[in-house]
């Protein structure tokens, strides 16, 4: 199985303010150890929902050559203080809608709901960036959608 580099962010108010605690960063690296035994997780963090740090981010860890997933979950919807996908868009190169459809597309046949989402995933460097939802469920079950097709889509990037 391929070696990939991950980070895993975070994004929500209530965790980096240690209302609530992150359930679905931690559901994504088993979900990753899991899937890709031999992979490193370079970082995990959490931050608010905050589109210029979240921004600040997604640069510094992209611009680093080794990192080749950046996995985002949370601040996709509807809500005012959602801007993970602003915060993406701004710093990609390159979109890669077919990712961000697939996962809308598998996942309304789990929740018409899923059709609220705003992922945006692309190419910042070398680096994939992946936004998803920020419920562990919605994040467990997009990142199955999209597993299999990492290996493939890392290989091209280096
Ligand atoms: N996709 C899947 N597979 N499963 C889910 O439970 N939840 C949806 C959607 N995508 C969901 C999903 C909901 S309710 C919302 S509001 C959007 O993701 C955005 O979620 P976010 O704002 O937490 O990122």
């Amino acid at each position: 199985m391929a070696s990939i580099n991950f980070v895993i962010l975070t994004v929500s108010d209530t965790c980096y303010a240690k209302i609530n605690i992150d359930l679905s960063g931690p559901k994504l690296e088993e979900n990753i150890n899991q899937t890709f035994p031999n992979s490193s997780i370079l970082a995990k963090e959490i931050l608010p929902d905050d589109k210029l740090m979240i921004s600040q981010f997604l640069t510094q860890w992209s611009l680093k050559s080794n990192v080749d997933i950046i996995l985002t979950t949370g601040g996709t919807g509807f809500s005012s203080r959602d801007v993970t996908p602003e915060a993406t868009r701004a710093v990609i190169d390159r979109e890669a809608p077919g990712i961000a459809n697939a996962m809308i597309a598998k996942s309304m046949q789990i929740t018409e709901l899923a059709i609220l989402s705003r992922a945006v995933c692309g190419i910042k460097y070398q680096t994939l960036i992946i936004n998803l939802p920020g419920s562990a469920k919605g994040a467990t079950e997009c990142f199955g959608f999209i597993k299999n097709i990492l290996p493939h889509a890392v290989a091209h990037l280096r």
